[in-house]
């Protein structure tokens, strides 16, 4: 604005002077003619002589404008060149040298704040190609361990592994390059549906774009949409619902292909139906793959090698569903009251099909 209104004045200002001096400047020239000390081609050849003087002097105001803009433009770059990297590579460091993908957490803690642990003191393992789910209440720091994983943020003791390589000593590239997520919050680029499945790989072909978009059971959507795979998605995917967004996200990991793969809540949007159809293909891609698994729906990782119950930033209970179950736990408590939630439900609705279940409509 500030510039606006200086360049608003620089017009009037110019425009005025300029309408003053050509007043002026002609009122001499006529007083010559009149006075006969001039002809009237001397009075024409003033009145040119001004045109061509003021011509550039136009040229001034957007001249003006150009140096403005462009030092507002380098005051923003500027501030981002500024910007401090929260986490750098090591110099020199090495890429990661993948090898199976054998995934480590050794006594984890990390805090946002450091007046408040979030994780306090993690330590799990998962070997290359197996499955281990977290599960435990919102805000226990599932989410945390995918982050740190990814070198969002540094851990604030203790280490992780991938193949024995603490992370922090390879170069962030090459780490997030075997690493595939399906976010909790999705978030798209506002371009089209093909490329932000293929923002997971920009260099694949359309066969393995074909595949991604039916394991991610993408089909249907995509064949109802009028414009198909180009239909714009909107600001951060804001034209899809929330399943599909997921899907897409889902699209996007199988189409990168990672060694190492992180499902964070990845089907929690889903109907049950899709879900399951989904998570018979997750199920798919993850065979011999390392995959870590965080889920609120417990019955989505019953099948998981190793289950570890988080709470309040410590590991409560770890172990397979039925020796979790056995334990009479944290963990069994969880199950019972998921599995009464759900009976609840097909009840209400086997009873009376008029009335929407209260999940549906709150
Ligand atoms: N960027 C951040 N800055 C500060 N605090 C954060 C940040 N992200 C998360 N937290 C806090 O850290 C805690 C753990 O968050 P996290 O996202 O890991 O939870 P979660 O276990 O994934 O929960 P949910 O099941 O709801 O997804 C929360 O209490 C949250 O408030
Ligand atoms: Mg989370």
């Amino acid at each position: 604005m500030r510039s606006q209104v200086s360049l608003a004045f620089l017009n009037t200002g110019q425009g005025f002077i300029v309408a003053l001096g050509l007043v002026i400047v002609m009122a001499m020239a006529a007083n010559g003619v009149v006075n006969g000390n001039m002809t009237i081609g001397d009075f024409v050849l003033v009145n040119a002589f001004l045109i061509q003087l003021y011509m550039p002097l136009n040229l001034l105001g957007m001249v003006y404008r150009e140096v403005k803009q462009s030092l507002a433009d380098m005051e923003k770059m500027f501030s981002l060149i500024d910007r401090d990297v929260e986490v750098e590579d090591a110099p020199d460091a090495p890429a990661l040298r993948f090898d199976g993908g054998n995934l480590r957490f050794e006594d984890v803690q990390f805090g946002y704040d450091v007046r408040r642990a979030v994780l306090a003191g993690i330590s799990f393992d998962v070997p290359a190609g197996r499955t281990v789910a977290v599960v435990g209440s919102s805000g226990g720091g599932k989410s945390t361990l995918t982050r740190l994983l990814f070198r969002f943020f540094d851990v604030g003791a203790g280490r992780i592994t991938i193949d024995g390589q603490d992370i922090r000593t390879v170069t962030q590239k090459s780490l997030r390059r075997h690493l595939g997520v399906v976010p909790q919050d999705v978030v798209l680029f506002n371009d089209t549906l093909e490329h932000n499945i293929r923002y997971g790989d920009l260099t694949a072909d359309d066969a393995a774009l074909n595949r991604a978009i039916d394991q991610a059971q993408l089909r249907d959507l995509i064949g109802n949409l009028p414009d198909g795979l180009a239909t714009m998605v909107g600001e951060r995917g804001l034209k899809l619902s929330g399943g599909e967004k997921q899907r897409v996200a889902i699209a996007r990991m199988m189409l990168k292909d990672p060694g190492i793969m992180i499902f964070d809540e990845a089907t929690s949007a889903l109907d049950t139906a899709t879900e399951r159809e989904i998570q018979r293909a997750l199920r798919d891609v993850s065979k011999g793959r390392t995959t870590l698994m965080i889920a609120h729906r417990l019955s989505t990782v019953v099948e998981a090698d190793e289950i570890i119950v988080l709470d309040q930033g410590r590991i409560a209970e770890r172990g397979s569903h039925a020796s979790l179950l056995a334990r009479n736990g944290l963990y069994t408590a969880m199950w019972q009251r998921q599995q009464a939630e759900r009976e609840e439900e097909e009840l209400d609705v086997a009873q009376d099909p008029g009335v929407v279940p209260d999940a549906l409509a709150s």
